[in-house]
């Protein structure tokens, strides 16, 4: 059997960590881009009820460019929401669509005790359904409830 030149076998070694090299560049300024892009990809499942058969839906959901409204979203109102899945209130993805008067979000952010005394009747079902007070925000501008949900319902 013939044996294997040395020397080729180390140029062989290179070339393959070379490679290896160039693929861990690629690959770690890809998960940078992840990490630093401002909007995040939620993946989630939905369960539809097709002809007696329960379906599983993946959809994939993006928040929306909003530096200031991520970092008022972590800071006060992650403890209580994510913005793909239920925790302690609703998952806040898509909100404005559920919210024929976008003032009355606002002052539902603002204030939902206060809200609720109006009488709305998707506000009442929601603290029902729910069932824990959500503190006032009173602090928060007009502007930053509009940067707020620009991230969670782009
Ligand atoms: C202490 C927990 C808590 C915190 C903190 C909190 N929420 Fe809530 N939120 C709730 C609960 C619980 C509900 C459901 C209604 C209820 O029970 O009053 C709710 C409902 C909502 C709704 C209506 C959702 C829908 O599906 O229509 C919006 C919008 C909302 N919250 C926005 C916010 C924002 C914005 C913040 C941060 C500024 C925030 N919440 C902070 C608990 C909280």
């Amino acid at each position: 059997m013939k044996e294997l030149d040395p020397n080729k076998l180390k140029q062989i070694n290179n070339s393959a960590l070379l490679a290896l090299c160039i693929l861990l560049i690629l690959g770690g300024g890809l998960v940078w881009e992840v990490f630093t892009s401002s909007s995040k990809i939620f993946s989630y499942e939905e369960q539809t009820v097709l002809g007696g058969c329960g379906v599983t839906n993946n959809f994939v959901y993006e928040t929306g460019n909003s530096p200031e409204g991520e970092l008022l979203f972590q800071v006060k109102c992650q403890r209580c929401h994510l913005v793909d899945r239920k925790m302690t209130g609703p998952a806040l993805m898509g909100v404005r669509n559920r919210w024929a008067d976008s003032t009355d979000l606002y002052s539902w952010i603002k204030n939902s005790q206060k809200f609720l005394e109006t009488g709305d009747k998707y506000a009442i079902d929601l603290y029902k359904a729910y069932g824990t007070i959500m503190p006032p925000f009173p602090e928060l501008s007009d502007e930053q409830i509009a940067e707020l949900l620009i991230y969670v319902s782009p």
